[in-house]
């Protein structure tokens, strides 16, 4: 088992820390979780709030509806997050928000590399946004669909990431051979039974000539991801235009 100071570590601020691990206590991620490969800590907005009530709401300034969640309670949550012993300082600081960057890839690849973030869910409205400028909080969205929370954006960004670490998918693949990692989606697959209502396993796949499967696979990675996925596509396209004199 790693140590305590080396070993991924998300911290999660919210206000559901009960949400917490959920899904990712099961299966592949909670297996490794179990055996100390990363850790998780959830940590309760709430519990810096200072009044009476323990109130972490207020109405938006200016009017409108729904409640914004306060700077003062989220800033103090974040800064005593930041003074747990052994906390990794400078980790990347998430704020999980439909209005963010659109979470890819290529940034879980760079945030299973590091130590792991920390990662602040927002609740009602939004949050005031002098927390996100003076906490320096990155704001990262798992797709333009408005969930009730950011506790399952959360979820969904601390599983792609747990799945790169190293051990945790074993002997699987390390996540090289599927869709993204090269930008392009992944393609089809096909198991027993050979036919299937009518419908064979493609011919190649059984051939054993692995130079042609892989040929096969890659042709159909590039045909799905064009048809499906046309932005992609035109993303492969550009890098592999050869640069031109006049570029850049
Ligand atoms: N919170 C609410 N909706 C979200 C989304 N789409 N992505 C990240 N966080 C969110």
């Amino acid at each position: 088992m790693t140590s305590n100071e080396t070993i991924w570590r998300a911290t999660v601020l919210t206000l559901f820390p009960e949400m917490f691990p959920g899904p990712l206590g099961v299966s592949l991620a909670g297996k490794a979780l179990a055996s100390g490969l990363w850790a998780l800590e959830a940590r309760d907005i709430r519990d810096s709030a200072t009044d009476r009530h323990r109130s972490v709401d207020d109405t938006p300034a200016g009017g409108g509806p729904g409640m914004v969640l306060r700077a003062d309670v989220l800033a103090a949550a974040i800064d005593a997050a930041d003074a747990v012993p052994d906390c990794v300082k400078d980790r990347p600081r998430l704020l999980m928000s439909p209005r963010g960057r659109p979470l890819t890839q290529s940034r879980v690849m760079e945030l299973a590399a590091g130590l792991g973030p920390l990662i602040v869910c927002g609740r009602f409205e939004g949050v005031d946004q002098r927390v996100i400028a003076g906490r320096a909080l990155e704001e990262v969205s798992i797709g333009d669909y408005v969930l009730s929370g950011g506790e399952i954006a959360a979820l969904a960004l601390i599983d792609a990431c747990v799945r790169l670490l190293p051990g945790v998918m074993g002997k699987l693949a390390s996540g090289a051979d599927e869709s993204f990692s090269d930008g392009l989606l992944e393609y089809p697959q096909y198991t027993r039974p050979q036919e299937f209502e009518g419908q064979p396993i493609p011919e190649i796949l059984l051939s054993g000539d692995h130079a042609k499967v892989a040929a096969w696979r890659q042709a159909e990675a590039e045909a799905l991801t064009r048809a499906k996925r046309p932005d992609l596509w035109a993303i492969k396209v550009n890098q592999k235009r050869p640069k031109s004199t006049t570029d850049g």
